[in-house]
């Protein structure tokens, strides 16, 4: 007996099969860098991709605002005529200096608020999947504040952004780390739940470190050039925006039908270098409690929600 039952993968892609695999995914970001790069990728092989940007792209809407976000979601349902095969949240603002506010609102809500409007039309494809960009910096940032995560993920952005503000001159730094380790466990709680696994909908974060992109270049101009420069990163240089790009085409296809709330680190070593041993981790004595409660639960089918 389970919790949910999980749809059989009714629209599994046919190798081979040019008609029956083609699909329509909404890609936020998609004018830029990773967004991009698998946006171009996701149209090479034929698939309807409708693009979020604050430019050049299919809809033109800015995600730091809740009008904005709106306005996006709804004009992504009526091109998609109510069913998505997919969704990839790329859209984000680096931590530079003065973007606090705007580095919350885009890289959190900019990801829950519309994967909350597009749920319904990814619930109607029964075999969907989403990729949420999440960031290594959820492992590598010592002291994210729990209580700006906490504020976000309560749906408090003020209360987030006071608690950053706390970090005076690296307060950017500090809120970008907060929303990418809320938007990271909003989606791990999501995936798992009747909403989301329970009708279907694969959900996932790709953790990038550093990436070579226009994200990144500011970055660099932006005062975090020797922080940036002395990372450790084992297997040396950057990323390839064009990589990340084939990592989400993967994530989106008939292969990641049984991956569901991972999180999968794509940042040349760094995360595995600074916490070797931090994860796997067992449940310790006080887990417990929670690891049988979460089974009971599951067995009596009330898996939570998210
Ligand atoms: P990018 O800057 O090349 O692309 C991000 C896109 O988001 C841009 O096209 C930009 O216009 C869009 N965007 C920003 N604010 C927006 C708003 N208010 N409304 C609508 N669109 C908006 O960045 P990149 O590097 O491709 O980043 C993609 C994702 O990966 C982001 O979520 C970023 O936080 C994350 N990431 C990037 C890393 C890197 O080293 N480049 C490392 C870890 C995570």
């Amino acid at each position: 007996m389970t919790g949910f039952a999980l749809p059989r993968p009714v629209d599994r892609i046919e190798e081979g099969s040019e008609v029956a695999g083609m699909g329509s995914y909404a890609i936020t970001g998609a004018a830029s860098g990773m967004g991009r790069a698998t946006a171009e990728q996701l149209r090479r092989d034929g698939h309807t991709v409708i693009g979020v940007d604050l430019r050049e792209t299919d809809v033109v809407a800015d995600l730091s605002t809740p009008h904005g976000r709106a306005a996006a979601a709804g004009q992504v349902l009526d091109r998609a005529g109510g069913r998505l095969d997919g969704a990839v949240c790329a859209a984000g603002l680096g931590g530079i200096r003065g973007r606090d506010r705007a580095v919350l609102q885009v890289n959190y809500y900019g990801v829950v608020d519309l994967l909350d409007a597009w749920r319904p039309a990814l619930a109607a494809a029964r075999n969907s999947k989403v990729v949420v960009f999440g960031s290594n910096s959820t492992t590598l940032t010592p002291m994210v504040p729990d209580g700006a995560v906490r504020a976000l993920l309560d749906g408090n952005p003020d209360k987030a952004l006071r608690v950053v503000k706390r970090f005076g001159r690296r307060s950017a730094h500090f809120a970008y780390a907060s929303s990418k380790m809320a938007v990271t466990r909003w989606a791990r709680r999501a995936a798992v739940s009747p909403r989301w696994a329970g009708v279907g909908i694969r959900l996932n974060v790709l953790a990038p470190g550093v990436m070579a992109t226009p994200l990144l270049d500011e970055q660099l101009a932006g005062g975090q050039r020797r922080e940036i420069e002395q990372l450790a990163v084992p297997i040396g240089g950057r990323g390839r925006p064009e990589d990340a790009g084939a990592w989400v085409r993967f994530m989106l296809s008939p292969a990641a039908d049984f991956l569901c709330g991972a999180v999968i680190f794509l940042d040349g070593g760094s995360d595995a270098y600074f916490r070797t041993d931090d994860w796997p981790a067992s449940t310790g004595p006080v887990g417990v409690i929670r690891y049988q409660r979460r089974a009971r639960a599951w067995r009596k089918g009330a898996a939570g929600s998210a």
